[in-house]
């Protein structure tokens, strides 16, 4: 069946403030990831706030099929035991992975690395990415692999690999944990190089795990390093805990400053310096964002975000910052366009592969609806001012798109409506429901 025959609209009308105190789901990279390791490790791990994504589970199921035990126990956690070193097992299926880009990219370093063989498959969206920029260091490391045109559907043929240094040419880090997965089943030093440094959860989580990974700054790099002196690392069974998706408190967080009077608090939301770009530029656009009870989760930092209504201004993002907040700017371009002033944001030539071409998506879907918006091939301009509304927006079947319209049917004049509303369970199943608790009018 095709996605496009499942459609099903939603539709946001404008706000009374907003207020109450939510949790939104677990960090989707991170679930992916402890997933992942867990599966490799030596024992039995539990994992407690994984989200149960279609992501996510699309991920789990591919671990299963590679070899690993996972279960959820009587308290809702998940119990993983891993396969340990080089354990893991060819799959009898090819591995589909629907829409999961985290998931597909970041196994297919784990398969080469554990010198088997696989065949990855995935959704019409997930069809279209890129995978070379995975495949070209894997095969610099010696891995035998074959995409589609350059997408899926990818084979990895078993082989052995060997260490390198690689400077991947842009900031991702799904290329950057492909290599330092696909490094963990060689004997010796492998190497990534970074111009911008990209999300370091797979770095935190191998360390905490075992690993010998070290981060350094060198001749204008960020370097990332994966020691095996003696054959594959081994990973230990460690309990992790997932801490709050701030990818998906964008929503509510967004909503919280541009619906006025809104007073609302985000629990446990993960604070990373690669992962908080919206959070210093909602700052700087004057958004009231108060970090109370800081705290550990697994290696990351996790706090309580208050949130509350208040005038926004417009903002330059640069290009540096992109990486920091790359699934934000849906996001941002509503508070944008809520915003007095035009803001202007750039290094944005990603948003094009991610889930949909999200820059032509935004940049239709706020022209639908009353908002001045130009982009380029790498940048976005919005100008705020009183939103029309009153449209419905093509989501491309993208799950940020979806919840990024919904946000902005809140504070228009007419309601917003996107053309599908089933892929936000990819990342957020429980988005309706938390935007009612707070008293968003969503349908
Ligand atoms: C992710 C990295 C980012 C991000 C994606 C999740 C990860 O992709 O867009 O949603 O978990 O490593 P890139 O690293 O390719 O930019």
């Amino acid at each position: 069946m095709s996605a496009a025959s499942q459609n099903l609209p939603a539709q946001a009308r404008r706000a009374d403030a907003l207020s109450g105190t939510v949790r939104v789901p677990g960090d989707k990279s991170i679930s992916h990831r402890a997933l992942m390791l867990a599966a490799i490790a030596t024992g039995t791990s539990k994992i407690s706030g994984l989200l149960e994504g279609a992501d996510v589970l699309a991920t789990m199921r591919a671990m299963q099929a590679l070899g690993a035990h996972i279960e959820q126990d009587e308290n809702a956690d998940w119990q993983v035991t891993g396969v340990g070193p080089m354990g893991l097992s060819a799959p009898n299926a090819p591995l589909d992975f629907g829409n999961a880009g985290t998931g597909v990219r970041l196994v297919m370093g784990l398969v080469a690395g554990a010198a088997i063989g696989a065949r990855f498959i995935g959704d019409a969206s997930l069809s279209t990415r890129p995978m070379e920029r995975i495949l070209q260091p894997l095969r610099a490391m010696g891995a035998q692999a074959q995409a589609t045109n350059g997408c899926l559907p990818v084979t990895i043929e078993p082989a052995a690999l060997i260490p390198a240094v690689i400077t991947p040419d842009i900031a991702s880090a799904q290329v950057k944990s492909a290599i330092l997965l696909a490094a963990l089943g060689i004997a010796g030093t492998t190497i990534v190089r970074e111009k911008i440094a990209t999300r370091g959860h797979s770095e935190t989580m191998l360390r905490l795990m075992g690993a010998d990974i070290r981060v350094q700054e060198k001749d204008g790099y960020s370097e990332v390093s994966l020691h095996n002196e003696n054959g594959p690392t081994k990973l230990k069974a460690t309990d992790l805990h997932v801490p709050g998706d701030p990818s998906s408190a964008a929503f509510p967080l967004v909503a919280a400053l541009t619906v006025p009077g809104s007073d609302v608090v985000l629990e446990n939301i993960m604070l990373n310096r690669q992962r908080d770009g919206l959070i210093r530029v909602l700052r700087a656009m004057g958004g009231d964002i108060a970090v109370t009870n800081q705290r550990q989760a697994s290696g990351e930092i996790m706090a309580d975000l208050r949130v509350q209504y208040g005038p926004l201004k417009a903002v330059n993002v640069a290009p540096e910052t992109a990486p920091d907040m790359i699934d934000e700017f849906p996001a941002l371009a509503i508070a944008a366009a809520a915003a007095e002033g035009t803001s202007h944001m750039a290094g944005l030539a990603e948003l094009r592969v991610k889930e949909s071409d999200r820059l032509a998506a935004m940049q239709a879907g706020l022209k639908a609806n009353g908002v001045q918006v130009q982009a380029g091939d790498d940048w976005l301009r919005v100008t705020g001012g009183p939103i029309a509304g009153g449209a419905s927006v093509k989501t491309h079947h993208d799950h940020r798109i979806a919840m990024a319209f919904l946000c902005l049917g809140l504070i228009a004049e007419q309601p917003v409506t996107v053309d599908d509303r089933t892929m936000i369970a990819t990342s957020f199943p429980q988005f309706f429901d938390l935007m009612r608790d707070l008293g968003a009018h969503i349908d």
